[in-house]
């Protein structure tokens, strides 16, 4: 592990995000199959980070907006594909009525703690008949790095307040139930789990940590962001190192629902 510790990443960096994390959307390729987009339709990627599947929608003949909150982001997504259409949007404010054939997100939600909100946007958004298609994090989701970290947090004197955690992992019938108070028809839920790789061998954890959870150490001094760095990494390595790579414990819901 090296001692830069502080170097703690904004994760919507956008060149990093496309150099060491693409294998978020690498792994969602078979979401898009999920989707099956038809040449003609309509269809929203919400939270399109760097473009990717926008890209790969759009080249099935599709017509795709591809939005995003972090400007970052959309800069990157317009500069990697710059014949495609994207926006800065907030997915807690979508500005649409009945737009939309389909609505896509890949490994977005979990970051949006006012998911009703964004699923009443949703709906507003498609068409009749329209539907929504999604992956993100569900309940258990990286259950053994989020533990490591609250229990190096504790042992190092500076215990995580609930309220630095940023995520939101709901169970299947939670959020089946939210879309379904909305009058949504769900078609498919699943909860799964998927080991996932992370790139850059022994760094991989760190790397991890510091672009995703940094919410939990911003603010901390040095010396115990080193240390406790450390110990998450020990407490994980006997279940998480494997061959050289680190791997995260992701847990991940899909759904299709359909707006009657
Ligand atoms: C996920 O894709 O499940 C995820 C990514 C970053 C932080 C937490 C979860």
């Amino acid at each position: 592990m090296d001692n830069t510790a502080t170097d703690f990443k904004n994760q919507w960096n956008a060149e990093l995000y496309d150099s060491k994390h693409s294998f978020v959307s690498e792994l969602a390729a078979n979401l898009v199959e999920l989707l099956s987009p038809k040449p003609g339709e309509c269809i929203l990627d919400l939270g399109c980070g760097t473009g990717y599947l926008t890209h790969k929608i759009a080249s099935l003949g599709a017509e795709v907006i591809g939005i995003d909150s972090a400007l970052s982001m959309i800069e990157q997504a317009r500069k990697n594909y710059p014949q495609l259409d994207f926006e800065v949007l907030d997915a807690k404010k979508l500005p649409f009525t009945e737009k939309f054939d389909a609505i896509f997100s890949n490994a977005v939600l979990h970051w949006i703690k006012e998911a009703e909100e964004v699923v009443i946007g949703i709906n507003r958004a498609l068409k009749p008949g329209g539907r929504f298609v999604a992956e993100f994090g569900g309940k258990g989701n990286v259950k053994a790095i989020v533990s490591a970290i609250y229990n190096a947090l504790e042992k190092s004197g500076y215990p995580a307040d609930v309220a630095l955690n940023p995520w939101y992992f709901p169970s299947i019938g939670e959020y089946g139930s939210l879309l379904e108070k909305h009058g949504f028809e769900l078609t498919y839920a699943t909860l799964f789990e998927r080991l996932t790789p992370l790139e850059d061998g022994e760094q991989g954890m760190q790397n991890w940590i510091k672009m995703f959870a940094n919410s939990f150490f911003n603010g901390l001094p040095t010396t115990v962001q080193i240390s406790t760095l450390a110990d998450i990494e020990n407490q994980l390595r006997p279940t998480l190192y494997k061959n050289d790579t680190w791997f995260a414990d992701y847990k991940r819901i899909r759904v299709i629902a359909i707006k009657p």
